[in-house]
């Protein structure tokens, strides 16, 4: 029998701890969401993010940008968040439309306003195992949910479905860091069974419902699922949440896991370089 991580009930706890926080500052933090386009999914995840920076009490400024916006132009506007002291926080929602080069973009913001820590020089930092300015948001929320129910990291092998920029890959290098075993696979890994059965923790980020099934799974095993597939069932993750249910000691439901999770450290790491940046003013 498995014990269900309420991830919207830590994020609530979060949000609410910062909501307080805030209260008492004169000056409020301030976060700038950029979007390029008009992705349905991406437009209410803006929205979701611009709801809750409200209602924790920040600032926040959201700049929708036509879908074929040229690079220079959305460097620009990049530019002018870098230098606006008012605003602590850049977050570029992705995806980016395909004929603008990412990486030049995400590389403009300055890194301690990076609040995704998207760019080399946090992600950088992370990998080497030193002190980012912040840490992705969805890795975080998923090794704060793991420490929240006692689930040891250390020693621990653990098994990361997918190697995006996002997820997969800094959670391998943060779960490393914290003396994990880890195994990272891709579409292209060949014995998928074979080592998701001999792992302890799962966590899969590849975006295909019902991709983990119990044929994949050990008893006792935990299962971290953070696919959000829109399908015409509704919102579901990778993972078979029915047939894995009573095989796992701990599982993320899809919604209510590590969605609520990822908008909490959002606003966490925008608290965090507010903070970081008023202690560097005087
Ligand atoms: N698109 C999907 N997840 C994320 C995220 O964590 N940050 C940004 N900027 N875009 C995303």
């Amino acid at each position: 029998m498995a014990v269900i991580i309420d991830g919207k009930k830590v994020a609530n706890e979060v949000t609410e701890n910062i909501k307080q926080k805030t209260s008492e500052l004169k000056q409020k933090p301030k976060l700038a969401v950029i979007i390029v386009g008009e992705n349905p999914a991406s437009q209410i995840y803006v929205r979701n993010k611009q709801k809750k920076a409200e209602y924790v009490g920040f600032n926040s400024v959201v700049i929708s940008l036509p879908v074929d916006i040229s690079e220079e132009n959305l460097l620009e506007q990049i530019y002018i968040l870098n230098e606006d002291k008012n605003i602590n926080a850049i977050l570029i929602q992705l995806p980016l439309p395909e004929n603008i080069n990412k990486q030049r973009i995400l590389e403009a913001i300055d890194p301690i306003k990076d609040v995704d820590g998207f760019t080399s020089y946090n992600f950088g930092k992370l990998a080497l195992g030193y002190k980012p300015y912040v840490y992705p948001c969805t890795p975080k929320g998923i090794l704060y949910l793991l420490d929240e129910y006692n689930i040891p990291i250390d020693g621990k092998k653990v098994l990361v479905i997918g190697r995006s920029n996002i997820v997969g890959k800094p959670i391998s290098f943060m779960l490393q860091n914290r003396n994990a075993t880890v195994t990272m696979a891709n579409s292209h890994t060949k014995n998928l069974k074979e080592i998701s059965l001999s792992s302890e923790i799962i966590i899969s980020a590849v975006g295909k419902p019902n991709f983990i099934t119990s044929e994949y799974i050990s008893d006792g095993s935990v299962i971290i699922d953070v696919g959000i597939n829109r399908t015409t069932d509704g919102l579901i993750g990778d993972v078979d949440y029915n047939s894995v249910f009573d095989k796992t000691s701990y599982i993320t439901p899809v919604p209510g896991g590590v969605g609520p999770m990822t908008i909490a450290m959002l606003m966490q790491n925008t608290f965090e370089l507010f903070q970081l940046q008023q202690s560097l003013i005087i």
